[in-house]
């Protein structure tokens, strides 16, 4: 039969609202192609007919990126609100909009892989035309500040598509009886458009599970969601971030396809950060050298803040050679906990110690001249502070 391929399509999307009569003309359709000697055809009519789990892997019309069953969402529209608060329940980010923010810097491998899946996302449809059912979520896990928010706020920009935040946290409302409904509402809404969905801090869901007075109530919340997340696995893209994936379930930690662990970043990431963040004042590659040396084992996050100290130090004192050691220094006075970070506690001690670790430091392989600029003395001084 001609055209066959464009007659099966609309089968298949006429049969997610199947009758009696759609299903009996489809029969005769099927019948009389078997009759003429056209088994292949005849049988994907079957398989259209033989109901919905069967049509709903083969029908590309499911999913989200059918435009026809999901609308693009406009700026009128608005996030559902908590009944009893009328908080809203997420909020929206546009393709275009400032807070969308600069890519996270991430380690070389990991940028790969996060780049695949993206452009697997984006040829979702066509997967899904292939009968190949592409992942469509994602869970981001590691330390706080490591860029998981940004890098979803990334995603959502490559991806042109608006990018519908939920902080589960803000979810759970302090009337826990509404929570399963929320969580319903939410994701009923983001079935709905064309968007990417953000769970972000997952974790509390399973943070209010300990509670011995609210059993039943965590349970519902937790079915409702494992519902939901299974549901929408088929019909739109959802990243779920969180700090601690040792307290998520079982079962929701499984429900995801993609689950990639954020971590600190490495030697080359945090000098292409404070590169970044110290972007327009005026430093040279020594300092920037030093500073990625030094914050090891540091966040991004926390990266940045120090490089914004140092950025609001040098602009009121100047940017003499001196002043980058003391805008180091007034930093590490001025923020109290520095217990996991080694080489930062090192910098408050004498700089004769610290002259002689980085010149023997494999990492970061400082000659006598360019720590002669950084602590700002001559050559001999430092030669003599390594040979003491
Ligand atoms: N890998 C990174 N590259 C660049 N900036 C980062 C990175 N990680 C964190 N930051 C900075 O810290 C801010 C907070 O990070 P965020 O995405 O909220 O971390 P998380 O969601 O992992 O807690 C970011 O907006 C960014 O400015
Ligand atoms: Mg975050």
């Amino acid at each position: 039969m001609e055209n066959f391929p464009t007659v099966l399509a609309i089968c298949r999307t006429a049969m997610r609202s199947p009758s009696a009569t759609l299903t009996r003309n489809i029969g005769k359709l099927r019948d009389a192609l078997g009759s003429q000697g056209h088994e292949d055809q005849a049988e994907a009519l079957s398989v259209v007919l033989a109901g919905k789990r069967a049509t709903d892997a083969l029908a590309p019309s499911r999913v989200v990126l059918a435009r026809a069953t999901v609308e693009r969402m406009t700026r009128s529209v608005h996030a559902p609100v908590d009944k009893e608060s009328g908080a809203p329940l997420a909020s929206i980010i546009f393709p275009g909009d400032a807070e969308q923010g600069l890519e996270p810097i991430l380690e070389a491998d990991l940028g790969m892989a996060i780049e695949a899946l993206v452009s697997e996302w984006q040829s979702a449809g066509m997967l899904l035309d292939a009968g190949i059912r592409p992942p469509l979520n994602l869970l981001l896990y590691g330390a706080p500040g490591t860029g998981k928010t940004a890098l979803a706020k990334v995603i959502a920009a490559q991806m042109k598509l608006p990018l519908v935040t939920a902080r589960l946290d803000g979810l759970i409302s302090s009337f826990l009886g509404t929570t399963a409904r929320n969580i319903a509402n939410l994701f009923e809404f983001a079935n709905r458009y064309e968007c990417i969905l953000l769970l972000d801090e997952f974790d509390a869901v399973a943070k209010i599970r300990d509670d011995p007075h609210e059993l039943g109530e965590i349970k519902r919340v937790v079915n409702t969601l494992l519902q939901c997340l299974d549901e929408r696995r088929e019909r739109g893209f959802t990243i779920a971030i969180t700090n601690h994936e040792h307290l998520l379930d079982a079962a929701i930690w499984r429900r995801f396809d993609s689950r990639v662990a954020i971590p600190r970043p490495g030697a080359g990431s945090r000098r292409r950060m404070v590169a970044r963040f110290l972007n327009g004042v005026a430093v040279e590659d020594v300092d920037i050298d030093f500073l990625a040396w030094l914050t090891d084992g540091r966040s991004g996050a926390e990266i940045e803040t120090l490089c914004s100290s140092i950025k609001r130090y040098l602009v009121m004192n100047g940017t003499g050679r001196k002043s980058l050691l003391e805008a180091l220094k007034v930093n590490l006075l001025l923020s109290a906990d520095h217990s996991d970070s080694p080489r930062q506690d090192m910098f408050a001690e004498d700089f004769e110690g610290l002259v002689r670790k980085l010149s023997n430091d494999e990492e970061i392989r400082f000659t006598q001249e360019s720590l002669a600029r950084l602590f700002n003395t001559t050559q001999s001084t430092i030669s003599r502070w390594i040979r003491k």
